[in-house]
């Protein structure tokens, strides 16, 4: 299994299309190395990379929201919220239960899905707006 990044996801911000991209990776590198058998430790730091990274890419495009004025803000940021405490739960889970093949394709998959219908519901509308606003998206 893996997760693609395609054209259906580029919002045409070049900054968040990347982070958008480097949170695919990742979760395509969990899949390997769960699939590969790799050990708890590397599995619990790829996790632990996914948690930081998606708070900074959260991060980044609340700034950029903030920045440029945007109307939808409160309840783009209310998403973000909800889903960093369900990563939160996920890897909870996965560390108190071990490095379980079926948490981990039920983690993997909740993250890829939430993602795709985030990026296809919420950030290609906002990047819309970032641009029509004059943000270069660097
Ligand atoms: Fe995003
Ligand atoms: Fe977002």
């Amino acid at each position: 299994m893996e997760y693609k990044f395609d054209k259906s996801l580029e919002t045409g911000h070049a900054k968040i299309d990347e982070q958008h991209k480097q949170l695919f990776v990742t979760l395509n590198t969990i899949i390997e190395e769960s699939e590969q058998g790799r050990g708890k430790d590397e599995i619990y730091k790829t996790m632990d990379f996914l948690n930081q990274y998606t708070i900074m890419h959260f991060k980044t495009e609340e700034t950029l929201q903030k920045e440029y004025g945007f109307p939808g803000y409160e309840a783009h940021k209310k998403c973000h919220e909800d889903f960093k405490t369900t990563v939160k739960e996920l890897t909870q889970a996965l560390i108190d239960k071990g490095p379980v093949k079926e948490l981990i394709d039920a983690a993997v998959k909740t993250v890829g899905d939430w993602l795709v219908t985030h990026i296809k519901g919420n950030d290609i509308a906002m990047a819309a707006y970032l641009k029509s606003k004059g943000d270069k998206g660097v």
